[in-house]
């Protein structure tokens, strides 16, 4: 199983929903606002040498545990939804997830994704 945690523009959320509802297999997911920089520290533009104090900007982080063959597909599906071509588009990672435990049926590993 992994994790895929990706941090989006905001107002890129609704087009993620509905493009994972299209899909035959239904996920769970976590979303979270957040603030953060990335290489531009939170501007459109720096110039070269400038130093200025990172300005957080809000996005959103959608957090999906998955099975291994199921990553490809959902990362692309993210990417394609979330991509508009300009700075601050956005992060996918992903990371190895050891267990998981559906808590009412004390189910573990993939039966309780
Ligand atoms: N290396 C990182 N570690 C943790 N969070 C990050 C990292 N890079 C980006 N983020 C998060 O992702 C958000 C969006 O980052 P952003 O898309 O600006 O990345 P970038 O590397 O600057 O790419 P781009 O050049 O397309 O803007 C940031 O606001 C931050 O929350
Ligand atoms: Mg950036």
């Amino acid at each position: 199983m992994k994790k895929i945690e990706a941090i989006i523009r905001t107002e890129k959320l609704e087009d993620v929903k509905r493009a994972l509802s299209h899909m035959e297999q239904n996920h769970g997911m976590t979303v979270c606002q957040v603030l953060g920089f990335g290489k531009q520290h939170g501007f459109a533009e720096l110039v070269r040498g400038q130093k200025v104090i990172p300005s957080l900007l809000s996005k959103v982080k959608i957090e999906m545990v998955v099975k291994d063959e199921e990553v490809e597909e959902l990362v692309e599906l993210i990417q394609v939804t979330s991509l508009t071509g300009e700075v601050g588009d956005g992060k996918i990672f992903i990371s190895p997830i050891e267990d998981v435990i559906r808590i009412r049926t004390n189910e573990r590993g993939q039966d309780a994704l």
